[in-house]
């Protein structure tokens, strides 16, 4: 639905250019959720407005729907445009229309009739949730409503792809989520494409079917949510996850380790669990049947797009060949493994 070849954008600067793309190359399939994540400055915005060309990219093509948008003339671009909401952090609305005309604008602009304007909004009121509200104004609105005249004026023109720039930035976390359903909702019975940017990690988890993580002006990962979030590859994207996946150890119990001494046979490992096992009886398989002595410290369990996953650090005490035995076992359950005693000392009692 989306392609992006080679984008590279470029914008003049009082003390030279500053390179905001530099040779982007993405496709998203149609009826996908794909998010862009990545600090401040790297680059979201100025993509997703690439992919309706409200910035023109300095190099490189952006294909939706099969046509090159950058090949087409003003006209044709308008019209393909329609194709293309977009919604954005701070809704955008005009605070002098109700709800009904902020929705009915993109019809009116087009020279829609009254009688076909009432017909197409009314039902996107409906789906949006806001049927009783058409007459109010955007300051009689929470963000959340605002939100929701936001996404029933993007998919006025019936769009094939929505493109959402911090769409749920301003909102608190519940009317996030509600926002994110509602997005899934239209995801699936529109079969829309949608693009959506952000710099939370936990929107992208809930929400995205594959994420694309940027960093000064280039993507420097992407791949489905799960990998992602379980596999990060890269620095910047293992930082970005490391809190929402457990990864991290608590600052406190982190302190007590490192302030520790390892005691003989002990080991501190890290497991991660994914794919089918992830929902075996590890623990005591290590402790019942191999006889290691086992004391969890930190772990989160959690699913990503109904996909379990679990990152749990354990002290781990028994005899060489236990530990080897252990070791092996996890290895034929595909749990991976990782040696934390190089990075802290521990000591049973410090714990
Ligand atoms: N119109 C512009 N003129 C000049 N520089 C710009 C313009 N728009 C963006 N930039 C620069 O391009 C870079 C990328 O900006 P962009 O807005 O795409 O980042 P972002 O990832 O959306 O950041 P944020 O999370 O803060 O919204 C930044 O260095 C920014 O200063
Ligand atoms: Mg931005």
């Amino acid at each position: 639905m989306i392609e992006l070849e080679k984008l590279t954008k470029r914008y003049a600067g009082p003390s030279g250019s500053v390179e905001a793309l530099r040779d982007v190359s993405l496709s998203v399939a149609p009826g996908e959720i794909f998010g862009v994540i990545g600090r401040s400055g790297a680059g979201k915005s100025t993509l997703i407005r690439c992919i309706n060309l409200l910035e023109r990219p300095t190099a490189g093509r952006v294909r939706v729907a099969g046509r090159d948008l950058t090949a087409l003339s003003a006209a044709e671009l308008r019209a393909a445009r329609r194709e293309i909401g977009m919604i954005f952090q701070h809704f955008n609305l005009l605070s002098s229309r109700d709800v009904f005309g902020n929705v009915a604008l993109p019809l009116e602009l087009r020279g829609e009739s009254r009688a076909a304007i009432r017909d197409k909004v009314m039902p996107l009121l409906d789906l949006v949730g806001l049927s009783d509200r058409a007459d109010r104004y955007p300051s009689q609105l929470s963000g959340g409503q605002k939100q929701r005249v936001g996404i029933a004026r993007a998919l006025a023109t019936d769009p094939k792809v929505l493109l959402c720039d911090e769409a749920t930035s301003a909102l608190d976390p519940e009317t996030t989520d509600q926002i994110l359903e509602l997005i899934r909702d239209i995801r699936d019975r529109l079969n829309l494409t949608v693009v959506l940017i952000t710099h939370e990690m936990a929107v992208v988890k809930e929400i995205a079917d594959r994420v694309a993580v940027m960093e000064r002006g280039s993507v420097i990962e992407h791949g489905a949510t799960y990998d992602v979030f379980t596999r990060p590859q890269h620095a910047t994207t293992r930082s970005f996850v490391a809190d929402l996946i457990g990864f991290n150890l608590p600052p406190a119990l982190e302190k007590r380790l490192a302030a520790a001494r390892l005691e003989g046979n002990s080991r501190l490992w890290r497991l991660l669990f994914t794919g089918p096992h992830a929902d075996d009886p590890v623990i005591a398989e290590l402790s019942r049947n191999l006889g290691l002595d086992l004391a969890i410290l930190h772990g989160r369990i959690d699913e990503i797009q109904g996909r379990p996953f679990g990152v749990m650090v354990v002290q781990a005490r028994g005899d060489d060949a236990r530990l080897a035995a252990a070791k092996s076992y996890l290895a034929s359950r595909k749990i991976q493994v990782e040696e934390l005693n190089d990075v802290v000392t521990i000591d049973r009692a410090a714990v």
